[in-house]
């Protein structure tokens, strides 16, 4: 039994490719494996915070010295972990905004990864991954499409801070492209082939 996170990071709901293409790697998810639970992370419905002052000051701080003004600035940053600590399937899905990803899934990714949480320092100061054994599926819109050699700074960027920082080495990407084309019309199923 699976349990799957669904991140949706577009604030075009239902207009949105990046959505509709998470939702269709859902679908087959679904069709595939034996689902436990899906929990929703709607980073538009229910904004990350800002890393700011008081809440980076937090993050640095020993968890013994925490108190209850550190479990209210840590609250959200802790509820994004435990959802990833739980999932075993993460469907993320993203715009691409000037060759990036969305500010909310940046906004989110600022408060999930830690030290001491998300990656742990072993004696010659190595960084070890704290989530193995979880696959991560990107679904990425654009509206131009990619360039053969150019740096790809949303798939291998995230790939990057999940190998690093999380431990989360299995990544898969799809991307719908040239969504701003003249007469575009989306075709997930060609997409989504060798899903
Ligand atoms: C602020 C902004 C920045 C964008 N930057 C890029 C870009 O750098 N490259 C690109 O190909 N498309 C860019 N686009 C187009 C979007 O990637 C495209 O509309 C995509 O379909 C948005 O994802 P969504 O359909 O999931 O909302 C941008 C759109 C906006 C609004």
């Amino acid at each position: 039994m699976k349990n799957i996170l669904h991140i949706i990071s577009s604030a075009r709901g239902d207009l949105s490719y990046s959505n509709s293409l998470s939702s269709a790697i859902l679908e087959k998810l679904l069709q595939r494996n034996k689902i436990n639970k899906i929990v929703v992370r709607d980073l538009v419905k229910d904004q990350p915070p800002f890393a700011d002052e008081a809440s980076i000051h937090e993050f640095y701080k020993h968890p013994e010295l925490y108190d209850e003004h550190s479990k209210q600035l840590l609250s959200y940053a802790n509820t994004i972990v435990d959802e990833i600590r739980e999932a075993d399937l993460i469907v993320i899905g993203t715009p691409m905004f000037n060759l990036g990803i969305s500010t909310p899934l940046k906004a989110w990714l600022d408060q999930l990864i830690r030290a001491g949480v998300t990656y742990v320092f072993d004696e010659q100061w190595n960084r070890v991954g704290q989530f193995n054994n979880k696959k991560v599926y990107l679904a990425i819109a654009s509206g131009g499409r990619s360039i053969e050699g150019a740096t790809d700074y949303i798939s291998d960027y995230l790939k990057d801070v999940f190998r690093s920082y999380t431990g989360i080495t299995d990544v898969e990407t799809y991307r719908m492209e040239g969504t701003m084309e003249h007469g575009f019309t989306p075709d997930y199923e060609s997409v989504l082939k060798d899903f």
